[in-house]
């Protein structure tokens, strides 16, 4: 994995620097503190894998130097080194995400109105998946980017599932062409923003294009939350930028320590990203396993209500209203950014995990060998309605934008039927045993047809046409 480790010090980047060294100052400050939570929860990663829906990394050696572990489990790395209780956020989490589960209150908050007018326009959501012999653009050896978290086949992964292709009812999805989107793209910049699916479409998109032409890795922040790819022949310079809820958030501390849980402030934008914006040509915009936590909304610094926590004085709002704020936030500080001329906006709508039988803390598994058939869905549940509230937070920014392109990468009833290629129990597990992986996707795999849908928005929305 040494091939993918970052030299932090890039002379073109030194804006990107800035963060380096907050993370520093960060690190120094909480790092022995960090580092005894780190050591004993040593024995419990299981149990600590995956607080609530995101997977959570515990070591030191993943914080530090770990782009395997990073990739996957970056989002709590710093954030919530919480004691391996997660209950009640997993709790709360295989409520809304179990199938033999479907009755726990938690998903009274699912059942609104699944379909609108804004869906049946969207053709990529209807279609299915069809057999295709040519399998996947790349392997794990011609792509040597590929995490160990997500090199399926590494682990022992049956290639079965390479052998699909997404074929929308009402027309064709071309191929990936990587020469034809680094040609599109040359001389610009795209950034994918939010969680570790975003991270799991840049590692895609890599691999794509690394076919025909090698990235250098030229930036790394010190956990590798913010990571930047050049392609030198193509002046294309490709990002991932790391935030999970688009706006300002703390970790909740109660009695001196973390719980996993967030205070969400959203009415304020997180700068981070936001920042970085005017350098953008294209973001691609993602997100929301983090709000099936236990989670607490603030308003102009004060607590209006919360998500999934079922404390009697405080408003519980649900998943979908929480997502549509700051979904909203988002689309709105993009909109209002007043030196992003030419910035094209994508919002890559909700995939949701597929654990069966138990969640990730309790032997749920994924071990499916085909793609779902259109009669398992449940379109009346919570991912369906968090890529309704998408698709309607992209047309009202649409209508008020003046002249900002957005798009939506419509790809929720696509993955909804891939229970079949998620990494499950393939993958590597020096860190984190026996705990199935069935968030996030196996590189190669139907991840990469996101990105044939972004070339194919790419090449509609460039000015070339
Ligand atoms: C690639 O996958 C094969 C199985 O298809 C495996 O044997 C091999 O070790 C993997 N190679 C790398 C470099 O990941
Ligand atoms: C912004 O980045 C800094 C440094 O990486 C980090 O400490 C902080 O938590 C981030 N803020 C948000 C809201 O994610
Ligand atoms: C916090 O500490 C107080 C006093 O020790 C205790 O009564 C309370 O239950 C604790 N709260 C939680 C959430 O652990
Ligand atoms: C709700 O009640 C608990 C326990 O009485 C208290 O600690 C907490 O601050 C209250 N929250 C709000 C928003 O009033
Ligand atoms: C596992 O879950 C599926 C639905 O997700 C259900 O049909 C099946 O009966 C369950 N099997 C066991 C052994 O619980
Ligand atoms: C999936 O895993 C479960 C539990 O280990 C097992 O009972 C079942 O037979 C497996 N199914 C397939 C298709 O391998």
């Amino acid at each position: 994995m040494s091939q993918n480790m970052a030299s932090p010090h890039s002379p073109s980047t030194p804006r990107l620097l800035q963060f380096a060294t907050e993370w520093n100052v960060l690190q120094k400050k909480i790092g022995s503190f960090l580092l005894l939570l780190l050591l004993l929860s040593a024995l419990f990663l299981l149990s600590i894998l995956y607080s609530s829906s995101t997977l959570t990394v515990t070591t030191e050696e993943a914080v530090s130097e770990g782009p395997l572990l990073a990739a996957l489990l970056a989002p709590t790395a710093l954030s919530s080194p919480q004691k391996p209780s997660p209950e009640s956020n997993a709790a709360t989490y295989e409520a809304v995400h179990q199938s033999n589960s479907s009755v726990a209150p938690v998903t009274e908050t699912t059942s609104q109105s699944p379909v609108s007018d804004v869906e049946d326009k969207c053709e990529m959501s209807r279609g299915k998946w069809v057999a295709e012999p040519r399998g996947p653009l790349y392997t794990n050896v011609t792509c040597p980017t590929i995490p160990d978290f997500k090199n399926c086949m590494k682990y022992g992964k049956h290639p079965g599932f390479l052998y699909w292709r997404w074929k929308p009812d009402r027309y064709d999805l071309p191929r990936f062409e990587p020469e034809r989107f680094l040609n599109i793209v040359q001389g610009k910049k795209l950034a994918f923003i939010g969680d570790s699916l975003a991270r799991n479409q840049m590692e895609s998109l890599l691999c794509l294009l690394s076919q025909a032409e090698t990235p250098i890795d030229v930036y790394k922040d010190r956990t590798d939350r913010f990571r930047t790819w050049f392609f030198p022949s193509h002046n294309f310079t490709l990002m991932v930028m790391w935030t999970e809820f688009y706006v300002q958030r703390e970790p909740r501390v109660v009695n001196g320590s973390e719980t996993g849980s967030f205070n969400i402030h959203v009415d304020k934008i997180n700068t981070n990203w936001t920042s970085q914006l005017s350098e953008l040509n294209y973001a691609v915009i993602s997100g929301g396993n983090w709000f099936f936590r236990i989670n607490y909304l603030y308003e102009d610094d004060k607590i209006v209500g919360c998500v999934n926590c079922w404390e009697k004085n405080i408003t519980d709002f649900g998943i979908p209203y929480a997502v549509r704020r700051v979904v909203r936030k988002a689309l709105e500080s993009i909109s209002a950014c007043g030196n992003c001329d030419g910035l094209v906006t994508f919002l890559r709508t909700y995939t949701p995990p597929h654990f069966e039988n138990g969640s990730w803390f309790s032997g749920g598994y994924c071990n499916k060998t085909k793609p779902l058939d259109e009669s398992d869905l449940n379109l009346n549940g919570i991912e369906w309605e968090l890529r309704k509230i998408q698709n309607e937070e992209i047309e009202r920014v649409r209508e008020k934008s003046g002249g900002k392109k957005f798009g939506l990468l419509d790809v929720t009833k696509a993955m909804m039927l891939r229970a079949d290629a998620h990494p499950g129990a393939d993958y590597d597990k020096r860190w984190v045993r026996n705990a199935n992986d069935c968030l996030h996707w196996c590189l190669p795999g139907p991840v990469d047809m996101w990105n044939e849908v972004l070339l194919q928005d790419i090449i509609k929305n460039s000015s070339v046409e």
